[in-house]
């Protein structure tokens, strides 16, 4: 193990790099804490990449948090479209109609009161609080805590106690080890899971905090973390059906509750493997539902499911007797609330074949 000490000397040389090498992202332009907040969101289970293009549309449509407290659920959703874990969507929808009517339009700039709102837990309010407000407050993401558990050497699963508060302890204690600096602290260590400490494949020699690392000291960055045994993907088979009359397109409202819940599909039917259990993700075929001519294919991943979706013409005179059935013109389709999965039919081209 390497002490506390280690990374206190490590500390000077890990915010040296970033400084010298950080990715210049929008957000990182900015101390609009409204806008470092949407980020944080965003952030949370999606790549970097993906998230520019999304936060600047976002940003460009509610510039401000008294905007999207105004604004319809169904609007929101169709901006994340595409980014999936729609819940993060609607909290933060909730969440910015309490800071606009409980909060005067700031985010809080207090832990515990950050902490109270809809969808802001321990993390997102330790990075809005510290880079927005420049606050000492600490925070553990995936990237800090592989960091963590490669330089200081420690064993266990870091999304679980004991490991999961030890590792809040030590991010709380190099907060205070600065002065002023733990936005830019908390960023350069995520920066360094991100870019250097990474899962697999970690570039050592690139890394400025190498020189006090536990695991390089004995050859265990390939063993640490010791995370907990992923979920075994599932895989799914589907029939998504294009049905057009009169220049519209049929869609249904996806249940309340479950995956995609309150988004807008195309109307899609589970294929059951030959003795299998279906997903549930997805309606079973009925009789209504007729498919025709195979178009083409789409393949989609939401959590621990992929999907494959065979894209199919729908029988003309269909008529549906499901719930929440409903025609859209192309051009309103763009706008909708698309789940990410007809998002995808809808870029490839289907509705002009
Ligand atoms: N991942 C999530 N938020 C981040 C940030 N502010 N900087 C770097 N990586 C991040």
């Amino acid at each position: 193990m390497s002490p506390l000490s280690d990374a206190i000397l490590a500390r000077a040389n890990v915010l040296a790099w970033y400084r010298r090498t950080r990715r210049d992202l929008p957000w990182r332009r900015t101390r609009d804490a409204y806008a470092i907040w949407i980020s944080e969101a965003m952030l949370q289970q999606t790549r970097v990449e993906t998230v520019r293009g999304y936060w600047t549309r976002f940003l460009e449509r509610f510039p401000t948090v008294e905007a999207l407290a105004a604004a319809e659920e169904a609007e929101v959703l169709a901006l994340w479209s595409g980014l999936g874990y729609y819940g993060r969507a609607r909290r933060l929808l909730a969440a910015a109609r309490v800071v606009t009517e409980e909060h005067s339009g700031r985010f809080p700039a207090t832990r515990v009161a950050a902490e109270a709102l809809p969808g802001v837990g321990a993390y997102t309010a330790g990075a809005v609080l510290s880079i927005a407000y420049g606050l000492p407050e600490a925070l553990v993401d995936g990237n800090v805590a592989r960091v963590f558990c490669r330089f200081f050497g420690l064993e266990g699963d870091p999304a679980r106690d004991p490991l999961k508060g030890d590792l809040w302890h030590r991010a709380r204690a190099l907060v205070a080890e600065g002065e002023g600096d733990a936005g830019d602290w908390n960023q350069a260590l995520m920066e360094l899971g991100a870019r250097v400490c990474t899962a697999r494949a970690p570039t050592c020699e690139a890394c400025p905090a190498a020189d006090g690392c536990a695991a390089v000291r004995a050859g265990r960055t390939a063993e640490l973390p010791q995370l907990a045994a992923a979920r075994p993907v599932r895989r799914v088979e589907v029939d998504l059906l294009l049905v057009a009359r009169a220049g519209r397109w049929l869609v249904e409202r996806r249940p309340p509750g479950g995956a995609m819940a309150g988004l807008l599909q195309f109307p899609t039917v589970e294929r059951t493997p030959p003795g299998g259990e279906p997903s549930g993700l997805f309606a079973l075929p009925d009789d209504l539902l007729e498919p025709g001519e195979l178009l083409g294919e789409v393949r989609h991943a939401i959590t621990h499911h992929r999907i494959r979706a065979r894209v199919r013409a729908g029988r003309a005179g269909y008529r549906g007797a499901r719930e929440g059935l409903g025609w859209l013109r192309r051009s309103a389709l763009v706008d909708a609330e698309l789940t990410g999965m007809a998002r995808k039919v809808l870029r490839a081209g289907f509705l002009e074949r």
